[in-house]
């Protein structure tokens, strides 16, 4: 925990307000009544900073902080490059990115910096340092924000300035060593692609290189290189007076950039969270998605991270904006708790009156102040999360389960020309999590490059690219007794994307020879019968064939390849394989993995079948806390869950427990 307390607040934009000294007032003493600890103060406030090139103001920014701190509210302090103010990028126009079409945007917006850009680099490490040695050592300050999630808002989150394509250049010298190699790696033989200057290499564009897969894959690499590298020297300017923990703000499943490197060089794992609830009233997908980024975050430093920015009522950058009905805020907050959150923190405080934002959510509305609902809603939270404190300190997440999700595979199959062009690698991943999800049991998310042998389960849903060393690490886990389930279209290409030829790098462990792949039209339905229930196979099928040694659980029921394994089990070293081999829905998974959570010795936490829409999570540590959430529109009761205490209020349920729409509780096993 980077505090004693569980952090509460958000986004603080003072400088939106300066003239209204009774505004600043009220501030501080509804900031108290809503329980509010912890505030992001700024994030956008460059030009308010440093009103002209060299001339820093931050007489306003101090004042805030003390009389925060003199009320016990605590600061996140952030530098503020998320966005540009107009003296810089009037003066120095290299500042602003330059698209993939190869113009340079036009000043304004944020997140519109060139990350290569000496003069930006120069001028932001200039910022920080002052920033750093003003407010470095101030106690209300317990934390550096870098920047504004990073690689957001602009097309593929790149510049493709000049500078930039040298970086790339620079970067490719450094890996490849010879344009021979490179050639080679990105197969350019192909449309004689040969290169035989690195002058004649750019990044990929729709109006020119936009076919190589070897190219765009690296082109990614290098971009999320790059940004950390820029994120990095940011942390060094700001350490350079002050020892705080640093961490910037992730966003979800973002495909810009590689979030298992990036969070490697900060202290705490931060992101921003904005479900869309309401969308239907089914919330269960929605749920499944947020507790899915929430156990992401949580797995890159296997430790509690911070929920950074959520909305307490509703967003304005959708088609449709709900506020959230009464209850869900509460839950949705509690969930992030559940899953590994040691704090709530919203997007923002008060709402400004003008400009994009006037009508995104905020715990203080245009009108009505503390009487509005989303306030009391808020304060509501600030209340539990303060008594709440001491039961989660010291706990964390364990799951004993892992799903691979990685960056490199998600860019390099959803950029394969073939076997469809639509294959959606999020969307594969969350039909295996939310079977989790939807038995009570959380899972972790791990890169190809993370260790496994902690987990009873690891399942690697298209896992078309295998990085140097993977193959060999998934041996070897299986061997130890692992349990490894992995489906369709995997283990096809190495980490430069190249196909591998001969064999599956893991045939001998997955006991399957993979043949062909099919992706017929609609017509050519196909199905396979699992435990005497018919599925149907999906829109991808591979054609494979099982070793002797394999077990077929089900096969294919039409087509030319009627007979041929759609799943199989293999046994190996200690361990097994399960192999999926046509794409499937939920339907079949959930049953598919109820047999193997009983066969790895999985058990839910309540013991129980829980109906649609609740699920469990629990943080350990001293004691064993496990939440309970209701997603459902209505009350649901749970029988047959045994002896359990309310954590909170001390309520011993024996086997049956309410629990109201939208709501969550905590719960500990009785002694007996
Ligand atoms: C985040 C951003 C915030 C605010 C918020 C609105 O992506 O960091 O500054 O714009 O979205 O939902």
């Amino acid at each position: 925990m980077i505090d004693k307390k569980i952090l509460h607040g958000g986004d603080y934009n003072p400088e939106q307000w300066l003239e209204c000294k009774d505004i600043l007032e009220e501030d501080i003493l509804l900031m108290k009544e809503a329980g509010i600890n912890c505030v992001t103060l700024g994030v956008f406030s460059w030009s308010m900073l440093e009103p002209e090139e060299g001339v820093y103001d931050f007489v306003w920014l101090a004042e805030r902080i003390d009389r925060l701190h003199e009320n016990d509210i605590r600061v996140i302090l952030a530098t503020p490059s998320g966005a540009m103010p107009h003296w810089l990028t009037q003066k120095y126009p290299e500042v602003m990115q330059v698209q993939e079409n190869e113009r340079r945007n036009l000043p304004g917006r944020r997140h519109n910096f060139c990350y290569t850009s000496p003069v930006m680099r120069k001028k932001v490490r200039r910022i920080d340092l002052e920033l750093s040695k003003r407010f470095g050592k101030h106690p209300a300050v317990i934390l550096w924000h870098i920047s504004n999630e990073l690689g957001g808002n602009w097309g593929d989150g790149a510049c493709h300035c000049e500078q930039c394509q040298n970086a790339f250049r620079a970067w490719l010298r450094e890996k490849y060593h010879t344009l021979e190699a490179l050639n080679h790696a990105w197969w350019n033989r192909f449309w004689s692609h040969v290169y035989t200057d690195w002058e004649q290499i750019h990044s990929p564009a729709p109006h020119g290189e936009a076919l190589s897969h070897g190219l765009k894959l690296d082109w990614k690499r290098f971009v999320t290189e790059q940004m950390t590298d820029f994120c990095r020297q940011e942390i060094d300017a700001v350490r350079t007076y002050s020892d705080l923990p640093v961490t910037t703000n992730f966003m979800e499943f973002f495909k810009n950039l590689n979030y298992h490197r990036l969070h490697q060089c900060l202290d705490v794992v931060s992101w921003d969270s904005y479900p869309q609830w309401h969308a239907a009233k089914d919330e269960v997908p929605v749920a499944v998605r947020a507790a899915a980024g929430h156990s992401m975050m949580r797995s890159m430093k296997k430790q509690p991270f911070l929920l950074m920015e959520s909305t307490p009522s509703c967003v304005n950058w959708r088609m449709f904006n709900p506020v959230k009905r009464p209850g869900m805020h509460m839950l949705s907050s509690m969930q992030a708790i559940a899953h590994g959150s040691d704090s709530v923190q919203y997007f923002q405080w008060r709402k400004g009156r003008g400009a994009y934002e006037k009508f995104h959510g905020a715990v203080l509305d245009h009108k009505n102040g503390s009487a509005a609902r989303t306030f009391r809603e808020v304060s509501e939270v600030g209340e539990r999360l303060s008594s709440i404190q001491s039961l989660i300190e010291g706990t964390v997440n364990r799951p004993v389960a892992a799903i691979v999700f990685d960056w490199e595979n998600w860019w390099a199959v959803e950029d394969v020309s073939g076997p469809r062009l639509d294959l959606d690698y999020v969307s594969e991943v969350l039909k295996h999590y939310q079977v989790f999800w939807e038995a009570g049991m959380d899972a972790d998310f791990v890169s190809m490059e993370d260790r496994f042998e902690q987990y009873k389960i690891l399942c690697a849903p298209v896992n078309y690219l295998y990085k140097e060393g993977y193959a060999r690490k998934v041996r070897k886990y299986v061997e130890d007794g692992g349990c490894y389930v992995t489906t369709w279209f995997s283990g096809v290409a190495d980490d430069t994307d190249l196909c591998f030829t001969g064999h599956h790098p893991l045939e001998d462990v997955l006991g399957v020879v993979q043949e062909e792949i099919d992706a017929p039209g609609e017509d050519f339905e196909n199905g396979f019968i699992y435990q005497g229930t018919r599925y149907l196979a999906g829109r991808i099928r591979e054609i494979c064939g099982a070793k002797d040694t394999a077990e077929v659980l089900a096969s294919y029921d039409s087509d030319f390849y009627a007979g041929c394994p759609a799943v199989t089990k293999h046994p190996f070293g200690k361990g097994y394989c399960y192999y999926i081999a046509s794409e499937t829905g939920t339907d079949f998974l959930r049953v598919f993995y109820r047999e193997l959570f009983s066969a790895s010795g999985l058990h839910a936490p309540l013991g129980i079948e829980l109906p649609y829409g609740v699920t469990t999570a629990v943080r350990s540590g001293a004691r064993e806390i496990v939440f309970v959430m209701n997603f459902c529109q209505e009350d649901v009761c749970l029988e047959g869950i045994g002896s359990f205490k309310d954590a909170e209020t001390g309520d011993v349920y024996k086997d049956r427990i309410m629990l109201e729409r939208f709501s969550c509780k905590m719960l500990c096993r009785t002694e007996a």
